[in-house]
């Protein structure tokens, strides 16, 4: 029996499932990625990671039929060379040429939101969907655009990267990792809300996150449940631009949904409920007639299952 790899590349950490040839996940594996060691120090999480769970489970490195890797940033997709992962600090470098030296098996590189989007077209919440539209909502704001099943990647690798719509009206707009101003990931992300949240507190605005020591995008979301009204302001902002950047999507490609994953998504219905509602207010009729917004299904793992879904799909 083949086992196909799949590796998700975060912020924060990198993930490892071991999928069969049905998407179903058999195993799975995680790691810190060690952002702040620098580059090479997170390529070689990326191969050990890869070594340690086929080591750790019952498989044999000889079944491995390939390793999908989804990496947050800007990739030159067919030759997996990373042009620049912002949340990473990584420039320059190909990782498929890295890892197919160090693995001897077939390497196929994509952008972590593309592949999360395509776990769940395949596996999850999009099951037997064929156009739809995900986001990602994490450290920064992923977008992954799946088209008659397909992953949508552009001309030079740029398509679905839908934390970089700038959406934010000038005046308010911040500056983002990436370089330019007022784009999705400001205020959509978890880092996003953080800031906002830190803003307001620094501002010295009334609010129960004052008392909370190391905000986490998480305080933020249940102080706004509770009803404070500093929190309940910035989760709806996160929501507004979201729902804006969803209108746009919904007259660009009329998805029959929209797929929402990532951390931030686990604030549900309560968030879900504020995105609907902007999408309905600016988005045409027919655009959005039967169009769905929904919560991923396949969570923290939508990434593993659709990276070996990279070999399985090719
Ligand atoms: C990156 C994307 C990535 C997303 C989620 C963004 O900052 O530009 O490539 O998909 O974060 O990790
Ligand atoms: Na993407
Ligand atoms: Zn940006």
């Amino acid at each position: 029996q083949k086992i196909y790899v799949g590796i998700d590349v975060g912020g924060t950490a990198i993930k490892v499932g071991l999928c069969n040839e049905n998407g179903d996940l058999l195993h799975t594996y995680e790691g810190p990625t060690e952002t702040n060691k620098g580059t090479d120090a997170i390529l070689e999480n990326i191969a050990a990671y890869a070594r340690a769970i086929v080591a750790e489970s019952s498989y044999e490195w000889e079944q491995v039929g390939g390793v999908g890797v989804g990496i947050a940033g800007f990739l030159d997709i067919p030759s997996g060379y990373i042009k620049f992962a912002p949340n990473l600090k990584i420039r320059d470098v190909n990782l498929k040429d890295y890892l197919e030296a160090k693995l001897a098996t077939k390497v196929l590189v994509n952008n972590d939101a593309n592949v999360a989007a395509l776990g769940e077209a395949w596996a999850g919440a999009g099951k037997g969907i064929d156009h739809c539209v995900c986001y990602t909502l994490g450290t920064g704001v992923g977008g992954g655009i799946i088209i008659g099943g397909k992953i949508v990647e552009g001309f030079a690798g740029m398509a679905g990267e839908l934390g970089h719509i700038a959406i934010v009206p000038d005046l308010e707009a911040i500056q983002c990792g990436c370089g330019k101003m007022g784009c999705l990931e400001t205020v959509s992300s978890a880092t996003g809300i953080i800031r906002m949240a830190k803003d307001a507190v620094e501002r010295g605005d009334r609010t129960t996150l004052a008392q909370v020591t190391d905000i986490m995008a998480k305080d933020v979301i249940d102080a706004a449940k509770a009803g404070d009204e500093v929190a309940m302001r910035i989760v709806s902002r996160a929501a507004y631009y979201l729902g804006r950047s969803m209108a746009l999507m919904a007259v660009v490609l009329n998805p029959e949904c929209f797929i929402i994953g990532g951390g931030v998504s686990k604030a549900g219905e309560f968030l879900f409920e504020q995105i609907r509602e902007v999408f309905e207010k600016y988005t045409q009729k027919e655009a959005k007639d039967g169009v769905k917004i929904i919560p991923a299904t396949l969570g923290n793992n939508a990434g593993v299952v659709g990276a070996a879904g990279l070999i399985l799909r090719s």
